[in-house]
Protein backbone atom coordinates (compact mmCIF):
# COMPACT_ATOMS: atom_id res chain seq x y z
CA UNK A 1 0.00 0.00 0.00
CA UNK A 2 1.70 2.98 -1.15
CA UNK A 3 2.64 5.56 1.82
CA UNK A 4 0.12 8.22 3.69
CA UNK A 5 1.46 12.25 3.07
CA UNK A 6 2.22 14.08 5.82
CA UNK A 7 0.90 16.93 4.88
CA UNK A 8 3.08 19.60 6.41
CA UNK A 9 2.12 22.83 4.77
CA UNK A 10 -1.60 21.85 5.59
CA UNK A 11 -0.27 21.19 9.62
CA UNK A 12 1.45 24.34 8.99
CA UNK A 13 -1.56 27.01 7.89
CA UNK A 14 -3.34 25.04 10.56
CA UNK A 15 -0.75 25.93 13.25
CA UNK A 16 -0.82 30.08 11.62
CA UNK A 17 -4.82 30.45 11.72
CA UNK A 18 -4.33 29.90 15.53
CA UNK A 19 -1.45 31.86 16.09
CA UNK A 20 -3.34 34.50 14.42
CA UNK A 21 -6.39 34.18 16.80
CA UNK A 22 -3.79 34.59 20.24
CA UNK A 23 -2.44 37.52 18.27
CA UNK A 24 -5.60 39.07 18.53
CA UNK A 25 -6.59 38.01 21.91
CA UNK A 26 -3.42 39.95 23.23
CA UNK A 27 -3.74 42.93 21.51
CA UNK A 28 -7.82 42.96 22.44
CA UNK A 29 -6.39 42.72 25.81
CA UNK A 30 -3.82 45.95 24.73
CA UNK A 31 -0.35 43.97 24.51
CA UNK A 32 1.53 44.90 21.88
CA UNK A 33 2.04 42.16 18.68
CA UNK A 34 5.07 39.74 18.95
CA UNK A 35 7.86 41.65 17.10
CA UNK A 36 10.50 39.31 15.19
CA UNK A 37 13.75 40.76 14.28
CA UNK A 38 15.30 38.98 11.24
CA UNK A 39 18.28 39.73 10.27
CA UNK A 40 20.35 38.85 6.90
CA UNK A 41 23.40 39.83 6.27
CA UNK A 42 24.79 39.75 2.45
CA UNK A 43 23.02 38.36 -0.78
CA UNK A 44 23.29 34.59 -0.47
CA UNK A 45 20.42 32.97 -2.48
CA UNK A 46 18.78 31.31 -0.97
CA UNK A 47 18.55 33.17 2.52
CA UNK A 48 17.35 36.07 0.68
CA UNK A 49 14.25 33.42 -0.32
CA UNK A 50 14.06 31.97 3.00
CA UNK A 51 13.97 35.37 4.56
CA UNK A 52 11.27 36.29 2.41
CA UNK A 53 8.83 33.61 3.50
CA UNK A 54 10.13 33.75 7.45
CA UNK A 55 8.67 37.56 6.76
CA UNK A 56 5.26 37.24 4.83
CA UNK A 57 4.73 34.52 7.72
CA UNK A 58 5.18 36.76 10.31
CA UNK A 59 2.31 39.52 8.41
CA UNK A 60 0.17 36.68 7.83
CA UNK A 61 -0.08 36.23 11.61
CA UNK A 62 0.01 39.65 12.60
CA UNK A 63 3.18 39.89 14.08
CA UNK A 64 5.67 42.99 13.97
CA UNK A 65 8.11 41.79 11.51
CA UNK A 66 11.72 43.63 11.55
CA UNK A 67 13.60 43.68 8.74
CA UNK A 68 17.14 43.89 9.38
CA UNK A 69 19.11 43.72 5.63
CA UNK A 70 22.45 44.46 5.86
CA UNK A 71 25.86 45.00 3.45
CA UNK A 72 28.13 41.67 2.92
CA UNK A 73 30.85 43.95 3.94
CA UNK A 74 29.23 44.65 7.52
CA UNK A 75 32.05 43.55 10.50
CA UNK A 76 31.49 41.26 13.30
CA UNK A 77 31.64 43.95 15.59
CA UNK A 78 28.51 45.97 13.75
CA UNK A 79 26.42 42.69 13.65
CA UNK A 80 27.31 42.15 17.37
CA UNK A 81 26.19 45.93 17.90
CA UNK A 82 23.19 45.49 16.37
CA UNK A 83 22.26 42.01 18.16
CA UNK A 84 22.76 44.04 21.24
CA UNK A 85 20.11 47.30 20.45
CA UNK A 86 17.73 43.95 19.61
CA UNK A 87 18.62 42.31 23.43
CA UNK A 88 17.37 45.53 24.38
CA UNK A 89 14.76 46.41 22.83
CA UNK A 90 11.34 45.31 24.33
CA UNK A 91 9.20 45.81 20.78
CA UNK A 92 11.74 42.52 19.45
CA UNK A 93 11.03 39.61 21.29
CA UNK A 94 12.78 37.17 18.65
CA UNK A 95 16.32 37.50 17.08
CA UNK A 96 16.79 35.40 13.66
CA UNK A 97 19.83 35.51 11.88
CA UNK A 98 19.83 34.17 9.04
CA UNK A 99 22.53 31.32 7.91
CA UNK A 100 25.41 31.40 6.71
CA UNK A 101 26.87 34.29 7.62
CA UNK A 102 29.68 35.82 5.47
CA UNK A 103 32.79 33.89 5.85
CA UNK A 104 34.50 36.62 7.80
CA UNK A 105 32.09 36.65 10.60
CA UNK A 106 32.31 33.90 13.79
CA UNK A 107 28.60 32.44 13.12
CA UNK A 108 28.36 30.91 17.24
CA UNK A 109 29.68 34.34 18.36
CA UNK A 110 26.98 35.76 17.21
CA UNK A 111 24.62 33.22 18.31
CA UNK A 112 26.18 33.54 21.09
CA UNK A 113 25.21 37.22 21.62
CA UNK A 114 21.93 36.59 21.25
CA UNK A 115 19.90 36.33 24.50
CA UNK A 116 18.64 32.60 25.03
CA UNK A 117 15.25 34.54 25.80
CA UNK A 118 14.56 35.77 22.28
CA UNK A 119 16.69 32.77 20.73
CA UNK A 120 13.92 32.12 18.49
CA UNK A 121 16.48 29.48 16.51
CA UNK A 122 16.81 27.82 19.50
CA UNK A 123 20.60 27.58 18.52
CA UNK A 124 22.56 28.95 21.61
CA UNK A 125 24.56 26.84 24.10
CA UNK A 126 21.75 27.87 26.89
CA UNK A 127 18.97 26.68 24.54
CA UNK A 128 20.68 23.33 23.23
CA UNK A 129 21.46 22.24 26.73
CA UNK A 130 18.01 22.87 27.92
CA UNK A 131 16.90 20.62 25.27
CA UNK A 132 19.60 17.90 26.05
CA UNK A 133 18.69 18.06 30.26
CA UNK A 134 14.91 18.14 28.85
CA UNK A 135 14.17 21.36 30.68
CA UNK A 136 11.97 24.03 28.71
CA UNK A 137 12.73 26.53 26.83
CA UNK A 138 13.18 27.29 22.93
CA UNK A 139 13.88 24.28 20.64
CA UNK A 140 15.36 24.15 17.40
CA UNK A 141 12.54 24.96 14.51
CA UNK A 142 13.21 22.10 12.23
CA UNK A 143 13.30 19.08 15.03
CA UNK A 144 10.47 20.99 17.07
CA UNK A 145 8.53 20.94 13.90
CA UNK A 146 9.16 17.51 12.81
CA UNK A 147 8.13 16.55 15.86
CA UNK A 148 4.87 18.33 15.43
CA UNK A 149 4.22 16.82 12.21
CA UNK A 150 4.89 13.31 13.72
CA UNK A 151 2.16 13.59 15.99
CA UNK A 152 0.12 14.07 13.52
CA UNK A 153 0.38 10.37 12.45
CA UNK A 154 -1.31 9.49 16.02
CA UNK A 155 1.58 6.59 16.17
CA UNK A 156 3.43 6.26 19.38
CA UNK A 157 6.68 7.18 19.02
CA UNK A 158 8.01 5.24 22.63
CA UNK A 159 9.79 2.88 21.91
CA UNK A 160 10.48 3.05 18.27
CA UNK A 161 13.94 2.65 16.71
CA UNK A 162 14.71 6.33 15.14
CA UNK A 163 17.60 6.95 13.17
CA UNK A 164 18.93 10.19 12.12
CA UNK A 165 20.78 10.66 9.33
CA UNK A 166 22.74 13.93 10.00
CA UNK A 167 24.42 15.28 12.63
CA UNK A 168 24.27 19.28 11.74
CA UNK A 169 23.93 21.60 14.99
CA UNK A 170 20.78 23.15 13.15
CA UNK A 171 18.66 19.54 12.44
CA UNK A 172 20.45 16.50 13.31
CA UNK A 173 21.82 17.04 16.78
CA UNK A 174 18.94 18.53 18.38
CA UNK A 175 16.61 16.08 16.32
CA UNK A 176 18.39 13.15 17.73
CA UNK A 177 17.65 14.93 21.53
CA UNK A 178 14.24 15.65 20.22
CA UNK A 179 13.50 11.69 19.33
CA UNK A 180 15.10 10.18 22.60
CA UNK A 181 13.21 12.78 24.82
CA UNK A 182 10.07 11.26 23.06
CA UNK A 183 11.59 8.03 24.23
CA UNK A 184 12.73 6.44 20.63
CA UNK A 185 15.78 4.49 20.84
CA UNK A 186 17.98 7.00 18.36
CA UNK A 187 20.87 5.96 16.22
CA UNK A 188 22.74 9.27 14.75
CA UNK A 189 24.13 8.21 11.24
CA UNK A 190 27.12 10.37 9.26
CA UNK A 191 29.53 10.05 6.49
CA UNK A 192 31.63 7.34 8.64
CA UNK A 193 28.86 5.21 9.57
CA UNK A 194 29.91 1.65 8.48
CA UNK A 195 26.56 0.11 6.61
CA UNK A 196 24.18 2.82 6.32
CA UNK A 197 21.46 0.45 4.52
CA UNK A 198 21.46 -1.49 7.38
CA UNK A 199 21.17 1.25 10.12
CA UNK A 200 18.39 3.26 7.54
CA UNK A 201 16.54 -0.71 7.11
CA UNK A 202 15.62 -0.58 11.55
CA UNK A 203 14.29 2.72 11.44
CA UNK A 204 10.79 2.49 12.32
CA UNK A 205 11.24 6.32 12.11
CA UNK A 206 13.69 7.89 9.80
CA UNK A 207 15.04 11.89 9.49
CA UNK A 208 16.52 12.44 6.58
CA UNK A 209 19.14 15.43 6.66
CA UNK A 210 22.33 15.08 4.95
CA UNK A 211 21.61 17.95 2.10
CA UNK A 212 22.44 15.71 -0.90
CA UNK A 213 19.69 14.57 -3.55
CA UNK A 214 17.45 11.67 -3.56
CA UNK A 215 20.95 10.33 -0.99
CA UNK A 216 18.36 7.48 0.22
CA UNK A 217 16.92 4.43 -2.25
CA UNK A 218 13.72 3.35 -1.50
CA UNK A 219 15.08 -0.58 -1.13
CA UNK A 220 16.58 1.17 2.48
CA UNK A 221 13.23 2.03 3.74
CA UNK A 222 11.71 -0.39 6.04
CA UNK A 223 8.44 -1.48 5.26
CA UNK A 224 5.58 0.35 7.22
CA UNK A 225 7.99 3.55 8.86
CA UNK A 226 7.34 6.84 8.81
CA UNK A 227 10.07 9.11 6.26
CA UNK A 228 10.76 12.44 7.35
CA UNK A 229 12.74 14.20 4.56
CA UNK A 230 13.84 16.96 5.75
CA UNK A 231 16.66 17.81 2.60
CA UNK A 232 15.80 20.33 0.32
CA UNK A 233 17.81 20.08 -2.99
CA UNK A 234 18.03 21.77 -6.50
CA UNK A 235 18.50 19.59 -9.34
CA UNK A 236 20.24 20.70 -12.32
CA UNK A 237 16.61 20.69 -14.01
CA UNK A 238 15.27 22.89 -11.39
CA UNK A 239 13.35 20.82 -9.47
CA UNK A 240 13.26 20.24 -5.59
CA UNK A 241 13.91 17.10 -4.34
CA UNK A 242 14.29 15.83 -0.73
CA UNK A 243 17.57 13.40 0.44
CA UNK A 244 15.56 10.48 0.40
CA UNK A 245 14.17 9.12 -3.13
CA UNK A 246 10.54 9.46 -3.14
CA UNK A 247 8.58 7.36 -5.45
CA UNK A 248 10.53 4.03 -4.35
CA UNK A 249 10.44 4.82 -0.80
CA UNK A 250 6.93 5.84 -0.92
CA UNK A 251 5.92 2.38 -1.90
CA UNK A 252 7.56 0.92 1.34
CA UNK A 253 6.95 3.54 3.81
CA UNK A 254 2.99 4.02 6.11
CA UNK A 255 3.82 7.95 6.28
CA UNK A 256 5.91 9.88 4.53
CA UNK A 257 6.75 14.12 4.03
CA UNK A 258 6.73 15.41 0.33
CA UNK A 259 9.44 17.71 -0.72
CA UNK A 260 8.45 20.82 -0.88
CA UNK A 261 6.06 20.91 1.54
CA UNK A 262 6.87 18.77 3.99
CA UNK A 263 9.20 19.72 6.79
CA UNK A 264 10.06 23.53 5.24
CA UNK A 265 6.22 25.05 6.08
CA UNK A 266 6.73 23.40 9.56
CA UNK A 267 10.11 25.03 10.64
CA UNK A 268 8.79 28.09 9.35
CA UNK A 269 5.35 27.96 11.61
CA UNK A 270 7.66 26.35 14.77
CA UNK A 271 9.75 29.97 14.40
CA UNK A 272 6.37 31.54 14.55
CA UNK A 273 5.42 29.67 17.97
CA UNK A 274 8.69 30.25 19.32
CA UNK A 275 8.22 34.13 18.60
CA UNK A 276 4.74 33.97 20.42
CA UNK A 277 6.22 31.59 23.18
CA UNK A 278 9.13 34.07 23.74
CA UNK A 279 6.78 36.59 23.89
CA UNK A 280 4.47 35.98 26.26
CA UNK A 281 7.51 34.78 28.57
CA UNK A 282 9.22 38.27 28.00
CA UNK A 283 6.10 40.23 28.62
CA UNK A 284 5.11 38.40 31.49
N1 LIG B 1 19.67 28.64 7.56
C1 LIG B 1 19.14 27.45 7.21
N2 LIG B 1 18.23 27.06 8.12
C2 LIG B 1 18.19 28.02 9.07
C3 LIG B 1 17.44 28.20 10.26
O1 LIG B 1 16.62 27.36 10.66
N3 LIG B 1 17.69 29.34 10.96
C4 LIG B 1 18.60 30.26 10.56
N4 LIG B 1 18.78 31.33 11.31
N5 LIG B 1 19.32 30.12 9.45
C5 LIG B 1 19.11 29.01 8.72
Amino acid sequence: MPARILDGKAVAARIREQLRERVEARQAAGRRPPGLAVVLVGEHPASSVYVRMKRRDCAQVGFDSQAHDLPEQTSQAELLALIDRLNAAPETHGILVQLPLPRHIDAQAVIERIDPAKDVDGFHPANVGRLTLRLPGLRSCTPHGVMTLLRETGEPLEGRNAVVLGQSNIVGRPMALELLNARCTVTICHSRTRDLAAEVGRADVLVAAVGRPEFVPGEWIREGSTVIDVGINRRDDGSLVGDVDYPTAAERAAWITPVPGGVGPMTRATLLENTLAAAEALDA
